[in-house]
């Protein structure tokens, strides 16, 4: 790595106060807030001091004063991007922000630069380091406290869960009144990583009966420690893939998990999907003929909804559809933004967690021979220095 070890990626300020500021989120409908007035105090001993632009905490409740009492500076927009030597957020900034930039400062968020490596190349070209929460190496112990991917995704699952119960037209619990005996609902999830495990706890504690089911047959422990069924697959053995993740289907093996999952679905009242394979499209789980079987009433929602698809036919991000059949299909969109309070905590936690490791006395060192390091930080020093996103940016050159 021709990068230097080490190297500051800002000069300390007079003083040996670094700036970081929680930008307001700016893409449209996004309700949470990067960094919440607790990260002051804690902050505060590494040198570091909270700007906050105004309004930023809005969407979640979080008033201008409730940051200034917790010994935040909060900034219109323009001094806010003058003064800052940090900039953090949530969602990928815009173009409009990314023209703001200016060399020298360090922009940390969810980029997604696997999926957008142009962005990265951008930033690079502005001589902005960037930093993407996103590309955590999440099964270190160390980067646990800053896994921002499962904060949220744990918000997402149990939105769902909420979701799934709201728009169902039964109670989830099996109930015992003088007007009769209600049934449980019968809930499958589909999916057992992180949102799939909270939706799963979710709906149980709310006293549905649930069922779960993962191509990772390791899941297994952990969807019956939450307290529902393991569902099993006849058709599709084993499908890890690496780092923990599942590996994407063959399209025999795609087909064949179709087919079957067409037979059970049928048998519950809700379904929640949050099937993903990193870097794919979400794998398509639940068909419209499967759709199409269950009974008027049932209730699908698809956390794996996305512009590329999702894991139920005919699902679409952000929006609810009510079949002819009388099947409702919920396409998750946001959800944690939906949550804005608690899923700004967690976020803000995450990210306070990553500048407490990476800056002392008010300067951020970054050395990318530290695998946490090497595996959040994209651009640095005018390049890019992430070796994934390199490679995708080589590969889409060279065709
Ligand atoms: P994810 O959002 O990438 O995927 C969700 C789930 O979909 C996964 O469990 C995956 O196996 C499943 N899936 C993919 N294709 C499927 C198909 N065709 N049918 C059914 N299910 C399918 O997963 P997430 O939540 O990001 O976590 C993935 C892994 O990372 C898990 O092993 C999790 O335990 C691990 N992890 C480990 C952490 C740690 O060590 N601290 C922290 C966070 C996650």
């Amino acid at each position: 790595m021709s990068q230097p070890t080490g190297s500051p990626a800002d000069t300390p300020r007079p003083g040996g106060r670094l700036a970081v500021a929680a930008l307001r989120e700016r893409a449209p409908g996004e309700r949470r807030v990067s960094l919440v007035p607790t990260a002051a105090a804690k902050l505060a001993p590494r040198g570091i001091d909270l700007l906050v632009e105004q309004g930023a905490g809005a969407g979640a409740w979080i008033s201008d004063a409730e940051y200034s009492a917790a010994g935040a500076t909060v900034l219109p927009e323009e001094q806010l991007l003058e003064r800052a030597d940090v900039l953090v957020t949530v969602s990928s900034p815009g173009k409009d922000l990314l023209g703001r930039l200016r060399k020298g400062q360090t922009l940390v968020g969810m980029l997604h630069p696997l999926a957008n490596p142009r962005l990265a190349q951008e930033l690079a070209g502005c001589g902005v380091t960037a930093i993407s929460l996103d590309t955590l190496p999440r099964t270190l112990s160390r980067a646990q406290a800053m896994d921002a991917l499962t904060s949220q995704a744990n918000v997402a699952g149990y939105k769902a869960a909420l979701i799934a119960a709201d728009s169902f037209g039964r109670f989830f619990p099996l109930l015992i009144t003088a007007a009769g005996t209600a049934k449980p609902a019968e809930v499958l999830v589909l999916g057992a990583g992180v949102a799939g495990l909270q939706a799963m706890g979710t709906a149980r504690r709310l006293g549905a009966v649930v069922s779960g089911y993962d191509v990772r047959p390791e899941t297994r422990t952990e969807i019956e420690s939450v307290g529902a069924r393991w569902l099993e697959l006849r058709s599709v053995g084993p499908a890890a893939g690496e780092g923990g993740y599942a590996r994407a289907l063959s399209a025999e093996e795609q087909a064949a998990q179709q087919l079957e999952l067409d037979e059970l679905v049928t048998r519950f009242d809700v379904v929640i999907t949050t099937a993903q394979v990193p870097g794919r499209p979400p794998p398509r789980l639940v068909t419209e003929r499967a759709v199409g079987r269950m009974r008027p009433g049932s209730v699908l929602v698809d956390l794996g909804s996305s512009e590329l698809g999702g894991n139920v036919e005919g699902s679409s991000p952000g929006k609810t559809v009510v079949t002819p059949g009388g099947v409702t299909i919920v396409g998750a969109g946001n959800l944690p933004s939906e949550l804005p309070q608690a899923a700004s905590a967690a976020f803000s936690s995450n990210v306070t967690a990553l500048l407490v490791d990476m800056v002392s006395d008010g300067t951020l060192s970054i050395d990318l021979d530290d695998e946490v390091h090497a595996g959040v930080v994209v651009t640095h020093g005018g390049e890019v220095v992430h070796e994934a996103v390199r490679r995708l940016l080589d590969t889409s050159a060279a065709s």
